[in-house]
Order: structure tokens, then sequence, then C-alpha cells
């Protein structure tokens, strides 16, 4: 990976130090571990990680030379309610950096998966540091498929993930990758400063594929079969269900009925 390549090529205040590791645990684990005395900004990369982490305690398949593990330290002077926002900001800048970089139509499945054509191509994964009733810092950790040979993934991976060569057929470069997402999250994380949430909002609904039509939500142990009808400013799915009742729904994993 070249970091300077990557340095060149960033306009805004976000990756202007960068630490990058061959192979680590997860550079979400070391991010928290050292965000505290870092700046704002610091961003871990890392070619392979032994235990990438996805949602919901998932394992992050991380292997080295083909896709991005990325973590970002953000100090947002905010309450920890509005962690969601982060998260929905992140994905909105993701899919907007990844749609200018491919052509793809990339979009956000809620919570945060970025899809192509309903496959999983990338995944954010917010990490907090409370301290008084305010978040001491976040770290954004964002994962995305790039290079890899799908064939490689395991049969029941392979049916719900893809990458960008995948579906491209072509390879692209990680560093310039890199730099699109964190020029947009420069971008998108001014508006999250200025609590536009309308804003990011907005981006966000025009982004998604998940409004607007009948989805299956496991949330824990309790299943909910409803229609998407919008996401709140908390960034809960607002699902209606067969008896008009409205369901708010903070986290969760989303599919197609039947
Ligand atoms: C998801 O489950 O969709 C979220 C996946 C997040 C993976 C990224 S890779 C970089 C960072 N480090 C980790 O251990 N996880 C995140």
């Amino acid at each position: 990976m070249q970091i300077d390549e990557i340095k060149r090529k960033i306009k805004g205040d976000l990756g202007k130090d960068i630490l990058f590791y061959e192979t680590t645990d997860s550079t979400n684990t070391i991010a928290l571990n050292i965000a505290e005395t870092n700046k704002e900004g610091l961003v871990i990369l890392a070619d392979s990680q032994e235990k990438g982490r996805g949602r919901l305690g998932r394992l992050w398949i991380s292997p080295p030379g083909v896709n991005i593990y990325m973590s970002v330290v953000l100090k947002p002077d905010v309450k920890p309610g509005d962690a969601t926002l982060i998260t929905l900001m992140t994905a909105v800048a993701c899919a907007i950096a990844l749609r200018k970089i491919t052509g793809l139509d990339i979009r956000i499945k809620w919570p945060n998966d970025l899809v192509v054509a309903d496959k999983k191509l990338g995944g954010i994964l917010t990490e907090l540091k409370i301290y008084r009733e305010k978040i001491a810092f976040a770290v954004v950790g964002i994962g995305i498929n790039v290079n890899i040979d799908t064939k490689v993934f395991p049969d029941e991976v392979r049916e719900i993930a893809t990458s960008i060569k995948n579906e491209t057929g072509r390879r692209y470069s990680r560093e310039n990758i890199i730099a699109e997402i964190l020029c947009q999250l420069h971008v998108w994380y001014s508006a999250f400063k200025r609590m536009d949430k309308e804003t990011i909002l907005s981006a966000w609904r025009l982004l998604t594929s998940t409004l607007g039509r009948e989805v299956v939500v496991t949330a824990g142990k309790e299943t909910y079969q409803g229609f998407a009808e919008a996401v709140d400013e908390e960034g809960r799915l607002l699902l209606r269900l067969p008896t008009g009742e409205v369901k708010k729904i903070s986290s969760g994993d989303l599919g197609t009925p039947g």
C-alpha cells in the first residue's frame, strides 16, 4: 500500500496522519487503544486483519493484498445519542465515493451495509468511548471488498457478498478509493459537526435500497415482517407491521420476505 500516494490525494483534514500495518488483529482495536492520545482524523490502515470485526460480533473476512480495512478516529462534541448519525453519514460518504470511482449503482442497506444488486460490498462498524455522557471519541471502521475474487469466499458468503472486481471485471487502486472516501468523509463529517441532520438523512434516503418495500428484520430473538416506511433522526427503521402498528427498530439484520 502506497501511503504517500493516499496523502497526496487527500483534500480535507481526515487522514493527515496515517498508521499502516501489514497485518494486525483489527484496525478498530488499534484505533480504540490509541485514539485518546491522538488527534481527530488519525487513520489506521491494514493490508490484512487477523480478527477483523463485523457488526453483531461477526468475523470480517480480511485477507491481504486485495481489500480496504480502515479505521478513522473522530472526536465530535456531541452526545452518545447522535452516534447513529455518524454511521449514517459514513455510509453516505462511502457510497458516494464508490459510485464516483466505479460507476456502480452502490446503495446503502439499512443500517449501514454498502450493497450492489443486493449483495454486500462493504460495511461500517462504529465503536465509541463515552466519558461523562459525551462521546470522548468514535472509531469508524470501514471494510470494502475491492479486488478480492469472490471464488475464495465460503459458499454461504458468496451468495450474499461481492467485490468491486467481481461487479466490474477490473481491478481498482485501493489508494485511490481510500483517498476518495476520506475526501467525502471530510465533507459529510463537516455536515455532521454542524448538526445538519436533514442534509445527511436526505442523502441517506436517496442512496438507500431499503425504504418503500416489504422486508424482514431480525432483531435479537425477534423477527418482524413489514413495510419499510422511513428512517428517523436516530437512524431507527420505521417498519409498518400488518397490524398497522409502526415498530421502531434500532439495529438488526434485514432480508427480503419469502
Ligand atoms: C459489518 O459487519 O458490516 C461491518 C464491517 C466492518 C469491517 C471493518 S474492516 C476495518 C475495521 N476493523 C475491523 O475490525 N472492522 C472494521
